[in-house]
């Protein structure tokens, strides 16, 4: 009887790659980062130098990142809107630096970065405060350039993240904004006590739901096998889904060398339409048609017209969705949370996706060809 002793696999915890793992730590991260700032029934943030006053003298707020961590800002910009009713803009940290962006000190500039040190983020964080502009770093980790350039600091706690391909991090973001856009709609007073109650016991669930969606994963894995010789993938979504879908096709570059594009589902008409031709595999991120029943409607149309072209059909719906069965060849279910909180959910299958395809074409998931965790050159 032999121990043999990998000190790879143990630093992976069982794992077969840190993607896996990094995946599986997804509740952990959405937890740990709810931790002390979910009050009974609001948000309490303790956002230093953004103090109220700080926070009703905004009229605008520009999320800068790069990467997933600008999907996660897409995400943001909906809730934000919506609760706080600020304007929100979200830029790529490289196109904001290089134009000449209109800041004044009534703009609060949110910059999402998991490793606190992309070059181009932290450029852009410069360029804000030399205009005056108020900033705010949304980071995962402590201590970073980032978050030191900021003025503020709401630091996600998804641990440390090792593979490439940013999984549970973008979680954790997604989580820090809709906690900052809670804490602000309190402070501006936009949002009724109860309505921020009802998205906090929601919150709450996710981790718990998280663990379900990840226990419920075997479509995936066969999926990814029946599809590793695909050329190229699509991915289409609505409002929050639509970020999602953004983050699904990168992934899938990132790590499985597929052609990949996400489409917002309006869009359809204008372009993508003309990809789609018999056999095309195409994602549906689909909202739950008890949240929204008008966008469910209208992405289930988007569906019909790519079937009647002959697109194959993966969704990812909502638990008790049946609307949608007659129109997909496969379904990917997650539980029911509120709209604004769907993309935590429906990004997972997408990201086992990406890292089951991937894996089955052979290739090193935590280290794809020409990619580097973090880019601190520009
Ligand atoms: C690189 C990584 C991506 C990440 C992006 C932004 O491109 O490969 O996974 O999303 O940088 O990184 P940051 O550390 O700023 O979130």
């Amino acid at each position: 009887f032999e121990v043999s002793w990998d000190a790879s696999a143990a630093e992976k915890g069982g794992w077969n790659s840190f993607m896996a793992k990094e995946i599986s730590e997804g509740p952990e991260a959405v937890e740990n980062t709810m931790r002390g700032r979910l009050a009974d029934s609001h948000v309490e943030l303790d956002l230093g130098a953004l103090d109220d006053e700080a926070l009703r003298s905004i009229d605008r707020i520009v999320i800068v990142a790069c990467g997933t961590a600008n999907y996660s800002g897409l995400v943001g910009k909906y809730a934000i809107e919506t609760w706080a009713r600020v304007p929100v803009e979200v830029d790529l940290a490289h196109e904001f630096r290089y134009r000449d962006p209109v800041l004044d000190e009534r703009t609060l500039v949110i910059s999402i970065s998991q490793s606190g040190e992309t070059m181009d983020t932290k450029m852009a964080v410069q360029h804000a405060k030399a205009q005056g502009a108020r900033t705010l770093s949304i980071c995962n980790t402590q201590g970073a350039t980032i978050p030191r350039e900021s003025e503020a600091v709401l630091y996600t706690h998804a641990g440390p993240e090792v593979a490439v391909a940013s999984t549970k991090a973008f979680l954790a973001q997604v989580i820090g904004q809709l906690l900052f856009g809670l804490h602000l709609a309190r402070v501006r007073g936009t949002m009724a006590d109860e309505a921020i109650a009802e998205v906090v016991a929601e919150m709450r669930e996710l981790p718990a739901e998280l663990r379900q969606v990840l226990a419920e994963q075997e479509a995936v894995h066969e999926l990814a096998h029946w599809m590793a010789d695909s050329r190229s993938v699509l991915f289409l979504g609505r409002h929050v889904g639509y970020p999602v879908a953004l983050e699904g096709a990168l992934k899938l570059k990132e790590i499985s060398y597929i052609h990949a594009e996400g489409f917002a589902g309006g869009e359809l008409k204008h372009g993508p339409i003309a990809l789609i031709e018999p056999g095309q595999v195409v994602f549906v991120v689909v909202p739950s048609p008890r949240n929204e029943p008008l966008l469910h409607s209208k992405i289930v149309s988007n569906i019909q017209e790519i079937r009647a072209r002959g697109a194959r059909v993966i969704v990812v719906a909502e638990a008790g969705d049946a609307a949608v069965l007659p129109y997909a060849d496969v379904v990917l279910r997650v539980p029911l949370t509120l709209p604004m909180l769907e993309p935590v959910l429906q990004v997972v299958p997408l990201h086992i996706f990406a890292l089951e395809l991937a894996t089955a074409k052979g290739l090193d998931v935590d280290q794809p060809r020409n990619l580097a965790k973090s880019v601190t050159v520009e």
